[in-house]
């Protein structure tokens, strides 16, 4: 039996699992009792075999008294040994797996907090839901099944062979026909298994995030009959994953099946090596029982062994996958320096930007100067980059090429949580957690702000007129992602939020798109107050929003075009006049002047 452990495990496979078993390492005082469980487990079945022996020539050939009287009290005992072993083996190794699981589901977690932008681009969101609840699932039965399988049916088989080598060294002979055979048969498993759990886990994130989406659209799904289209797209995945598990269960039942007819041999060889002449009267039918007994006993135990492998696998490269995500490299932190608190002086320099996934440039050289305390307007058209360009300052993307320089210093120069402590930040999609109104505006580090200021803050943006009307006030819950809300309440909400931190560097991307014009010129005002000693850029496609900016930079596929103050632009008569026009020419029916001269922020 030493062939086969080579056969079973690459440099690879034990690499992951040694680092496994690194997890299990704090609960050593439990794995010691679990294994000690396993082997009596294992161990009391060969016991029982040996009795197989004084059973048939003593207490039936010589009618021996005292083992007529004590096999039965032996019997008990032994398996009363084994149930308390397999009580300890059975709920200790499922101690041991469930925690390793809670550690790992913690790492991986840990990591999705901390891993760069571009990571979350790059993989659909299905897979990273999977790994936290099947991959890991996946590792919990590789820690449990697959490791008291083999421990204890490890024990089995090495017992029942001990049995086998004490009665008849001879006898035992006949094994050698399933040494090669199951090696064969093991080594032959364990690939294909771990070629083909890797796809299953691979399908379970597909799987994850087709539901996520057609669950997340339900209503896009009905109003544009999309049924039959999720239905086909969901066949097709689940489809491809029954079929993988079909082959893991082929693959397992051919082994099984194999291995019995190996077995089978092996019997025979068995009976003929014990029924030769000159060996026959040598052998007492008890030594020959027992060690026929003893090598039938092994096979169900071989037999989980080779399945086992299945398991293993299917661990190990789930292991392997949560693994992978747990050594990504974090996001890159490069600068030493902690920004204490910034003037606000952004300075902009040749700044380009090619996504990592995108050929094209999103940003293609981009000057542009926010001196402190002021209000920089960003207008243009969609797709032409602002929300990139303002996505740079919480250094989500580095620029490709040119540098953004903050007090003049290279922004890179300073650490990632102080720079990002800078910015407060309304982005274009809102982004709400399952929680109270009032966690939701003191999130993160701004939890433990005092109840006043929230409500200050709220107040500030407008929210706290339909915050004093919800049930609990600022203590009502608004549901997963504020689904509870309207779109201009949830965007009230991210405003309170930034106006509660308090920040020296204000991005506004489109926040006040989904207001009325009045709550607009509301939070407008209370904006202007709270900009006066701050940087701050506004997105805004509505103009009437920026006209009062100090300076208002016009983008175009990726470059600044135009920039100066309202009247300046307007002057120069060139896209940003054009745009002026043609926006109040559709907002009201008057004429450009009269409209322009009278605007809704005033
Ligand atoms: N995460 C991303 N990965 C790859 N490409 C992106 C990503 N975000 C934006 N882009 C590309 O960058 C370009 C600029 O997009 P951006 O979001 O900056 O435009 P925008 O000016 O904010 O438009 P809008 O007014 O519609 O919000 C687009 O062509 C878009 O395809
Ligand atoms: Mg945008």
């Amino acid at each position: 039996m030493t062939s086969r452990k080579a056969g079973l495990w690459d440099a690879q496979s034990w690499a992951v699992y040694k680092r496994l078993l690194g997890y299990t390492r704090r609960y050593w005082p439990v794995a010691v009792i679990t294994v000690v469980g396993m082997a009596v487990e294992g161990g009391a079945l060969a016991v029982f075999t040996q009795l197989l022996k004084p059973m048939i020539d003593q207490m039936f050939a010589l009618k021996n008294a005292y083992y007529i009287f004590w096999m039965p009290i032996w019997i008990v005992a032994i398996f009363v040994v084994r149930a308390l072993g397999t009580f300890a083996s059975s709920y200790g190794i499922s101690y041991i797996g469930r925690n390793v699981v809670q550690s790992i589901q913690q790492d991986v977690f840990a990591s999705y907090l901390r891993l760069p932008a571009a990571f979350f681009g790059a993989e659909a969101s299905g897979h990273q839901i999977s790994r936290i609840t099947y991959t890991s699932e996946q590792v919990a039965s590789t820690a449990t099944d697959a490791v008291k399988v083999t421990v204890t049916e490890g024990v089995t088989v090495l017992g029942m062979l001990y049995v086998m080598l004490i009665n008849s060294a001879y006898l035992t002979l006949a094994l050698v026909v399933m040494i090669p055979a199951i090696t064969l048969i093991a080594t032959v498993v364990s690939r294909r298994y771990r070629q083909i759990s890797k796809r299953v886990q691979g399908m379970m994130g597909s799987i994850t995030g087709t539901v996520e989406e057609s669950v997340g659209a339900h209503r896009e799904v009905r109003i544009y009959g999309g049924q039959a289209h999720e239905a086909s797209r969901f066949d097709a995945i689940t489809q491809r994953t029954r079929r993988l598990n079909l082959k893991i269960a082929a693959t397992s039942a051919t082994s099984s099946a194999t291995i019995q007819t190996v077995a089978a041999f092996a019997m025979a060889l068995l009976v003929y090596l014990g029924t030769r002449p000159q060996i026959i009267d040598s052998i007492t039918p008890g030594v020959f029982f027992t060690v026929l007994t003893a090598m039938g006993g092994m096979l169900p135990s071989l037999k989980r062994l080779t399945g086992v492998q299945a398991n293993i696998q299917r661990g190990l490269s789930a292991a392997e996958d949560l693994f992978d995500v747990i050594d990504m490299p974090p996001e890159t932190d490069s600068g030493s320096r902690e920004l204490d608190r910034t003037r606000g002086d952004l300075r902009f320099e040749g700044v380009r930007l090619v996504y990592p996934r995108n050929d094209h440039a999103a940003l293609r050289g981009v000057d542009l100067h926010c001196a402190p305390g002021t209000v920089t307007a960003l207008v243009g058209r969609s797709g032409s980059g602002k929300s990139s360009l303002v996505s740079l300052l919480p250094r989500f993307h580095a620029p490709t090429t040119g540098r953004i320089v903050l007090d003049d210093q290279d922004y890179q120069n300073y650490t990632l949580a102080s720079l990002r402590r800078q910015i407060a930040w309304v982005g274009q999609s809102v982004v709400l957690f399952d929680d109270t109104v009032a966690n939701n505006i003191a999130y993160g580090e701004l939890a433990g702000a005092s109840e006043a200021a929230i409500i200050a803050a709220a107040e500030a943006a407008n929210a706290m007129e339909f915050i004093a009307r919800m049930p609990q006030g600022i203590h009502t819950p608004i549901g997963q992602s504020g689904n509870m809300l309207s779109g201009g309440q949830r965007q009230r909400l991210a405003i309170a939020r930034a106006i509660l931190k308090n920040s020296p560097i204000l991005v506004l991307d489109e926040a006040t798109s989904a207001l009325d014009t009045e709550s607009e010129r509301l939070i407008q005002q209370a904006l202007q107050r709270l900009m006066k000693d701050r940087t701050t850029l506004v997105i805004a496609h509505r103009l009437s929003t920026v006209e009062h900016a100090d300076q208002i930079a016009v983008m175009d596929q990726g470059r600044i075009v135009e920039r100066g103050t309202h009247a300046e632009l307007i002057a120069l008569n060139g896209h940003y006049a054009a745009l002026h026009r043609m926006q109040f020419h559709d907002q009201a029916d008057q004429p450009p002047g009269a409209a322009a001269t009278d605007p809704a922020a005033g």
